[in-house]
């Protein structure tokens, strides 16, 4: 009791998150890691924060202790209503609303195409975050901050400012620019939006509303997943479109990087493998045989190399069969697993068959089977366009897994590349390449033969690699800071 009141007396202020996913309850990617790491995170610094995300078919009757916190007679077009409980350690917040999400197919579409209403879903699930955010809860729980994830968010901060006045402050996070939220200017009422409000200045977008804009012309900040990324969405190569508006509020722009749970990512303790740290090893070589078995291929002599990834454009994937010839006659092999465009999935079973004993793909979705694959492999190549801010080359990072990243975005932040001078000073962690082209990668991957050649350095690359700090302690100290400031 005396601990719980200590506790509630130290609390710094409440935040109300909303995003379309969150872990572990749904995950298309890594905006779901982010959204359900960051309110153990913030706690850990006196934060209280609670997330908000739509009950899609089957999520609420995963929820322990399920209570009713808020209830909506019509929520565009249908009852409404937000149940309260936890699901592993995490407290959450899911909007029921049954004509909205209750349906048999993604969270986002159905067989590769989007839902028709997803300007409505998304919007309904901003409408009740702003609605909570100026009223409150059934529980007496009222939050200091609203902050929206991506375009799915991104009319909270908006419906909170186009209504009566409150101390109440907002923030959204941009984890992709590539997904705006457009929708017809004809629904402008339908979206309880203010037609006063669809201008350049406002929610406009090229003839159209743009929800992820109007969030980021309302909220008090606008955060992006690294700094690297903050500066690129500045530039008309990366912001699609939305460039000039964020320069517009570069001084309200900062870029924190994400962590990763390195709880459950860490090689010491990872049930899916054999165990291993810096100072004992072999457990790594062991784990490598495994997963050459796993794929049936040969003897690998050089690198063995990973991809771990959603398979679309912004990814890169489509210049690794280009390089491969390359990469395999200098000793190298590869194993993808992901899924995604059916180009993209044809191209890397091709690329499979083409290579038989030193390129394996499995197409597929596969938590397991990811951590296999970084306990096991030597580099994990992340060839990204843009990338806001990536995980897998974290987890590399934690697994002594050489990330060979495009130096763009969050890769660009967080991989020390290999340069001489950072290779003699034992600083590199992994090997960084610019542009993102076939030239380019197929270097990076040269460079990659050759350090793993080299035992020893080899050995101080995995070393400095699983030294480097990939948790939450600096981010969540930086979101921390942020909303400290939009209160003071
Ligand atoms: P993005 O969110 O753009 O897809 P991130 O690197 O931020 O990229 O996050 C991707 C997350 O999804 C990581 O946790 C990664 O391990 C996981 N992931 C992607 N594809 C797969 C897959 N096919 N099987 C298992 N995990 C995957
Ligand atoms: C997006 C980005 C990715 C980032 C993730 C979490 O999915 O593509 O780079 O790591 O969001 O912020």
């Amino acid at each position: 009791m005396k601990e719980q009141r200590v506790q509630r007396q130290a609390i710094r202020g409440h935040v109300l998150s909303v995003a379309s996913e969150c872990v572990p309850l749904l995950k298309t990617g890594g905006l779901a890691d982010v959204v359900g790491a960051l309110p153990g995170a913030l706690a850990a610094r006196c934060w209280d924060m609670r997330v908000l995300m739509p009950a899609y078919r089957g999520l609420a009757a995963q929820l322990d202790g399920a209570e009713e916190v808020w209830t909506g007679k019509a929520l565009f077009g249908g009852p409404a209503m937000v149940l309260k409980g936890r699901v592993d350690e995490m407290e959450v917040m899911l909007l029921s609303a049954p004509h909205l999400y209750d349906r048999d197919g993604g969270p986002y579409g159905k067989a590769g195409a989007d839902y028709p209403d997803n300007a409505e879903r998304f919007a309904a699930l901003s409408w009740v975050a702003a609605e909570i955010a100026r009223d409150g809860l059934g529980d007496g729980w009222r939050p200091d901050i609203l902050h929206a994830h991506d375009w799915q968010g991104g009319l909270a901060p908006a419906y909170l400012r186009y209504g009566p006045p409150t101390k109440v402050k907002s923030v959204v996070t941009i984890h992709n620019i590539a997904f705006q939220g457009l929708a017809p200017a004809a629904k402008l009422a339908a979206l309880k939006l203010p037609a006063g409000e669809f201008t350049s200045k406002g929610l406009e977008y090229y003839g159209q509303i743009s929800a992820l804009k109007a969030g980021l012309v309302t909220a008090d900040a606008i955060t992006t997943v690294s700094p690297t990324y903050a500066e690129e969405l500045m530039r008309p190569e990366f912001g699609m479109g939305l460039q000039g508006v964020i320069a517009a509020r570069a001084a309200r722009v900062r870029g924190i990087l994400n962590g990763v749970d390195t709880a459950g990512w860490d090689p010491a303790a990872d049930s899916a493998a054999v165990p291993y740290d810096a100072a004992r090893m072999a457990g790594k070589a062991e784990n490598r045989k495994r997963l050459i078995a796993e794929f049936g291929l040969g003897d690998v002599p050089g690198p063995l190399a990973i991809v771990v990834s959603r398979l679309t454009g912004q990814k890169g994937v489509d210049l690794i069969p280009e390089v491969l010839e390359d990469f395999v006659a200098l000793g190298g092999g590869l194993v993808v697993l992901g899924t995604g465009d059916a180009a993209l999935e044809a191209a890397m079973r091709a690329a499979a068959e083409r290579f038989p004993g030193r390129v394996g793909v499995k197409i597929g979705y596969d938590e397991a089977l990811s951590h296999r694959m970084f306990a096991g492999a030597d580099a994990v190549l992340v060839p990204s366009r843009f990338e806001p801010c990536g995980l897998t080359q974290m987890y590399g990072l934690r697994y002594g897994t050489i990330p060979v990243v495009a130096a763009t975005g969050g890769l660009a932040d967080t991989v020390i590349t290999a340069s001489p001078m950072a290779v003699a000073t034992g600083a590199a962690t992994g090997i960084a390449f610019h542009p993102t082209d076939a030239l380019a990668l197929g270097q990076a991957l040269r460079r990659l033969c050759q350090l793993h050649a080299n035992p020893e350095t080899w050995a101080g690359l995995q070393g400095a690699a699983m030294r480097q700090p990939v948790g939450w302690e600096s981010s969540s100290a930086a979101y921390a800071a942020l909303y400290a400031e939009l209160l003071a």
